[in-house]
């Protein structure tokens, strides 16, 4: 199986839309992403990646074999905070823990710190999410502290740890 991240294309909505279409996974993530997760919620969020600004957005399919398994995408700040990126992603239940999360992670960062101004690539997933924690730590992020209470997702109030990666 080779994995890869390279841009989307909306061929790849069906296959979005199954990975999508995960409690377990949206738990792990922001709200307002919608559920269930059909195709054509798909295509829109495809459709907005492809149109997003190429200097503030880098998105990508995480692909097994060329197709897609999961998303990967840095979103640049503003203000003060312009080059600093915020990272998300997910991989398909059925894929997890065979290494992909981590490899998807790299070669974001590998991409960003090549060929952006990005300084800083940060993440910041719920305490509890402990593979996404080991993911962050396996790429070379550091973890700069918890902050308490920093989110209510599911009616519940959860702290967050914030990890960073910075530009040598
Ligand atoms: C987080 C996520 C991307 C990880 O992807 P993945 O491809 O399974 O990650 P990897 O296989 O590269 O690594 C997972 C690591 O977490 C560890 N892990 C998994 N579940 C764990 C748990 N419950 N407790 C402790 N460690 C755990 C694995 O053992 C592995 O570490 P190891 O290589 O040292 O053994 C995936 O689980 C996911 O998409 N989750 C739902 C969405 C999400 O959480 N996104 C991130 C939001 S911040």
């Amino acid at each position: 199986m080779e994995i890869a991240i390279r841009s989307w294309r909306l061929e790849d909505a069906a296959d979005l839309a199954v990975a999508l279409n995960n409690k377990r996974v949206q738990d792990n993530l922001r709200d307002g992403i919608p559920y269930p997760y059909e195709k054509s919620h798909a295509e829109d969020f495809i459709r907005s990646m492809l149109s997003a600004d190429g200097n503030k957005v880098w998105a990508w399919a995480i692909t097994a074999d060329d197709r897609a398994i999961g998303s990967i995408g840095v979103f640049r700040k503003e203000n003060i905070h312009s080059r600093t990126g915020e990272m998300g992603y997910y991989v398909s239940e059925p894929y997890w823990g065979r290494g992909i999360g981590t490899a998807a992670v790299r070669a974001a960062c590998k991409y960003i710190f090549g060929n952006t101004d990005i300084i800083r690539i940060f993440a910041e997933p719920f305490a509890h999410n402990r593979a996404s924690c080991r993911i962050l730590e396996k790429a070379g992020f550091s973890f700069e502290g918890t902050m308490r209470k920093n989110a209510v997702k599911n009616g519940e109030v959860l702290d967050m740890k914030l990890y960073a990666l910075v530009r040598d």
